[in-house]
């Protein structure tokens, strides 16, 4: 088995993940996919959403499940009542696919994208938000813990410098559900969104939204799948619940969902400190070696740590470890290209350990990459 250190690509599934995932399907295949449902319909209807509504501090009518951090994402925002004028703010952190839909909002709304300005060390400039922040602000995008580096932005104070305000506060936790704590009601946010394979370790193809009341009621979405919204006429329809389900569609793949609510479920259960003392020695690893430079913003930092050399590319560097038993990725500078490219950085060597590893398996990985960079 390889050491895992790419838990920002995708975590390792538990045991209780694939046995959630693997029993239901076998069920599907033996005695029928919708009588599977039926059998559980208590963790598909109910309990996945009580489990994530209880992992994001959030009530569970405020959860929706999709299959992607960036469909959950934009099956909200896409849909929010903007007018023309509105600033929108986001961070140099943003995601690419998130950048995408705010260009293509800016273009059908006229409305004003403002990137929020760090300081000098690389944290987001809460003065700056305090000082600028109005009621023409309409949404305000953080993301909790960028893709391409480990910076923990400090969403609660920003959402305290944002409550009085009318805009709407969203974070992408994609990176941070899983390897910090994240609670929606501390936060104070509107949208929260995230992706069930990364470090809460669940499976591929599952995303989620906490999606509050507030932002809910503003929202008018083009369509109600049947699993919400009933014909009550030949000619009329009506949504049968407010909750945030109405942003889903009827189907989806179960076995991922009893999968996703194992993996919740499974989180819920820890008792470990998190990855942080592991990202403390892997970075410590980094740093002593000739040549490596890391891309290191901010003052509070997550499990990513994100580095290039002057003489050994990314690409090499990640197949030689690979090589050596040891899993890291590629951070592309395009997938958070506001920060990226002020940072000079097109492509690093992403390195993203979570509690399951041990201090042995960082000293296997500095002993293999003092190796690939003699
Ligand atoms: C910060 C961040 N946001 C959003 C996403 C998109 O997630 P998905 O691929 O599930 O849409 C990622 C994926 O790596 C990410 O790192």
């Amino acid at each position: 088995m390889p050491i895992h250190f790419n838990n920002a690509g995708a975590g390792l599934m538990p045991e209780a993940v694939t046995q959630a995932m693997t029993g239901y399907l076998a069920e599907e295949a033996r005695g029928g996919a919708y009588e599977a449902e039926q059998r559980h319909a208590d963790t598909l209807e109910h309990g996945v959403y009580e489990t994530l509504g209880r992992a994001l501090d959030a009530p569970a009518d405020d959860i929706a499940l999709f299959d992607s951090a960036t469909r959950a994402w934009s099956s909200v925002v896409s849909h929010l009542p903007f007018t023309s004028g509105d600033r929108v703010w986001v961070t140099p952190y943003e995601y690419a696919g998130n950048l995408i839909l705010w260009t293509e909002l800016r273009r059908r709304f006229g409305l004003t994208i403002e990137v929020v300005p760090l300081v000098a060390d690389g944290d987001l400039d809460l003065e700056w938000m305090s000082a600028h922040i109005g009621d023409d602000v309409a949404f305000v995008a953080v993301p909790h813990v960028p893709s391409g580096c480990g910076i923990v932005t400090p969403v609660e104070e920003i959402g305290k410098i944002l409550a009085p305000w009318r805009c709407f506060y969203g974070i992408d936790a994609c990176q941070s559900v899983g390897q910090l704590p994240v609670s929606v009601a501390s936060i104070g946010c509107d949208l929260l969104t995230g992706a069930g394979r990364k470090f809460l370790r669940g499976p591929r193809g599952t995303g989620f939204a906490a999606i509050g009341p507030r932002l809910r009621a503003q929202v008018s979405l083009p369509f109600h799948d049947l699993h919400i919204a009933d014909m009550v006429a030949d000619d009329d329809y009506e949504v049968n619940t407010s909750s945030a389900r109405r942003f889903e569609y009827a189907e989806r793949g179960s076995a991922g969902v009893m999968g996703l609510d194992a993996a919740v479920r499974h989180h819920l259960a820890r008792t470990d400190g998190g990855p942080g003392p592991l990202r403390d020695a892997v970075r410590a690893a980094i740093e002593e070696l000739p040549g490596t430079r890391l891309v290191d913003p901010g003052s509070r930092h997550a499990a990513i740590v994100t580095f290039t050399h002057d003489r050994v590319s990314p690409e090499r560097i990640r197949a030689e470890l690979r090589a050596r038993g040891v899993n890291v990725w590629i951070a592309q500078g395009s997938h958070t290209p506001l920060y990226m490219r002020t940072a000079g950085v097109e492509f690093a060597v992403r390195v993203s350990p979570h509690y399951y590893n041990s201090l042995a398996d960082v000293e296997t990985f500095a002993d293999a990459l003092r190796d690939v960079l003699r």
